[in-house]
């Protein structure tokens, strides 16, 4: 798997790279089909990708834009906790994106966690096999991710059984050790059938874990976990994030 790693100087450096990244890879998506995936997790990643992308609005098609979520809280769409707050207030109600082009988790299901995630499955699957007669994974045109100090990435923690998931698009689940515990997932085998994946992550608690995972010599890291099989995997860093890192 092909992998890059940039290291820039400021989080916003990190915001500006970011936006020229995901224009080509909008760019390079539209060459090739008439819209443009996209999966967002939560944590930081919506800020900083808004602080570069409202900055140069006009550069993007934002009609054939189609935005997931990577991961998901178990939580009214209002609530503070909500991915998908996060990102409508970091960015989405500031651009033209259509409103049922923005995958959300049901609202009716935040409760029941299971329900949730095949409602979220069966969201992916209309939009990537509308005719039901396609069964391959989804191809993500971009998943944008962040990573936790303890390796973790989207809502796949280090050693909890959905690292193994090996058949279903979207996972559910209650022991999240990161609050709140109520979450759904995108699986691994979604996220290796992307075309790109870039993880963004700032800041100096993530030094450590970053030598681990760039190592790669480690087992059972879910962000190492992150291979997809014939796409690339990209890595946007601030200094303070990649200080342990050695020169390559
Ligand atoms: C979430 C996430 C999670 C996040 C990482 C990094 O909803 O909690 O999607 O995987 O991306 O924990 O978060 P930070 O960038 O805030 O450190």
């Amino acid at each position: 798997m092909p992998r890059t790693v940039y290291a820039f100087p400021t989080v916003n450096d990190v915001s500006a790279n970011l936006r020229d990244f995901v224009l080509r890879a909008q760019d390079e998506a539209l060459a090739k089909h008439d819209r443009f995936t996209i999966a967002l997790s939560g944590g930081s990643l919506p800020a900083t990708l808004a602080r570069g992308l409202l900055e140069h609005q006009t550069a993007f098609q934002w009609s054939k834009w189609h935005v997931f979520y990577a991961d998901e809280r178990c939580v009214p769409l209002d609530d503070a906790e909500s991915n998908h707050r996060l990102a409508h207030e970091a960015f989405l109600a500031h651009v033209p994106i259509p409103a049922e082009q923005v995958y959300t988790i049901n609202p009716d299901l935040v409760g029941q966690p299971e329900a949730a995630a095949e409602d979220y499955q069966h969201q992916l699957m209309q939009a990537f096999a509308p005719t039901g007669d396609d069964v391959r994974f989804p191809v993500f045109d971009l998943i944008l991710l962040g990573m936790g100090p303890d390796g973790h990435t989207c809502s796949l923690f280090p050693g909890h059984p959905l690292v193994n998931e090996r058949a279903l698009w979207v996972s559910s689940l209650t022991d999240s050790p990161k609050p709140p515990p109520s979450r759904i997932t995108l699986t691994f085998p979604v996220l290796n059938h992307a075309h790109a994946v870039a993880f963004v992550t700032t800041g100096a608690n993530k030094q450590d874990m970053l030598v681990r995972v760039l190592d790669q010599s480690e087992e059972g890291l879910p962000a190492g976990m992150v291979n997809p099989t014939a796409g690339h995997v990209y890595w946007f860093l601030d200094e303070p994030a990649a200080a342990k890192l050695q020169d390559s």
